[in-house]
């Protein structure tokens, strides 16, 4: 039986991709080149040093490493802004009275997510109370599809790995969580998440019924 939820937090708590990409264009057409919401989704689960890196790949500058902690800084700076606005409102629908029922019902509650801002945010939106562990990128050391955030999750909660399902709304995301061999749920489009083991479009009308539903292997 499913004993744990592993959240994601942007795109699956809230929509920070929006805020994420809106300094990452800015930062590249500083640099002088044109950056996509197309090539936006590739970045989606990707730390912050691995994004700016695939960035800069595709506007064919090159950079010292002392650069670019520079410009990552410089993103961070510009995304927070964003961030410090951010208020309970941009809280995806059903997500928070979806975690309130799994707590209700003796379901761990554990964050997995790359971001290093993680705890800001969750402050920011009043959240930060539902977890019972939070993971994010101030404590993995390897970057989606890498399993390790997921795996320190449930290690901090004490769940197997086979009771646990997680969030995701990133391709890298869902493969992190079955390289982890938990129970992948997509949050988003089906043809984006095609390798999830369920797909949802949101949390809205989600309870504990649908934890309860999910038969694992183990
Ligand atoms: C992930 C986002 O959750 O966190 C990525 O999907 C982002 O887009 C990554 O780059 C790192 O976030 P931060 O807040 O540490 O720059
Ligand atoms: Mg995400």
């Amino acid at each position: 039986m499913i004993q744990a939820c592993l959240f994601d937090l942007d795109g699956v708590i809230v929509d920070t991709a929006k805020y994420h990409f809106q300094a990452w264009r800015k930062l590249a057409n500083d640099l002088g080149f044109d950056f996509t919401p197309e090539q936006n989704e590739m970045l989606k689960g990707v730390s912050r040093i691995e994004s700016l890196k695939l960035i800069l790949d595709i506007g064919g500058v090159s950079k010292t490493e002392q650069e670019i902690l520079e410009l990552a800084e410089k993103k961070n700076e510009d995304y927070l802004h964003f961030v410090n606005q951010m208020d309970q409102k941009e809280i995806l629908p059903g997500v928070e009275s979806f975690i309130q029922d799994l707590r209700a019902n003796h379901i761990k509650i554990v964050l997995g997510s790359a971001s290093k801002n993680a705890v800001k945010i969750l402050e920011k939106i009043k959240l930060i109370g539902l977890f019972d562990a939070i993971i994010d990128g101030t404590k993995t050391t390897r970057s989606k599809p890498d399993p390790q955030v997921f795996l320190m999750g449930a290690k901090a909660v004490e769940i197997p790995n086979e009771f646990c399902v997680v969030f995701e709304d990133a391709p890298k995301g869902v493969q992190a969580a079955q390289a982890a061999n938990m129970y992948a749920v997509g949050v988003g489009e089906a043809q984006v998440l095609s390798h999830a083991d369920q797909v949802i479009e949101g949390f809205d009308g989600l309870d504990y019924g649908f934890i309860k539903s999910i038969s694992v292997k183990a």
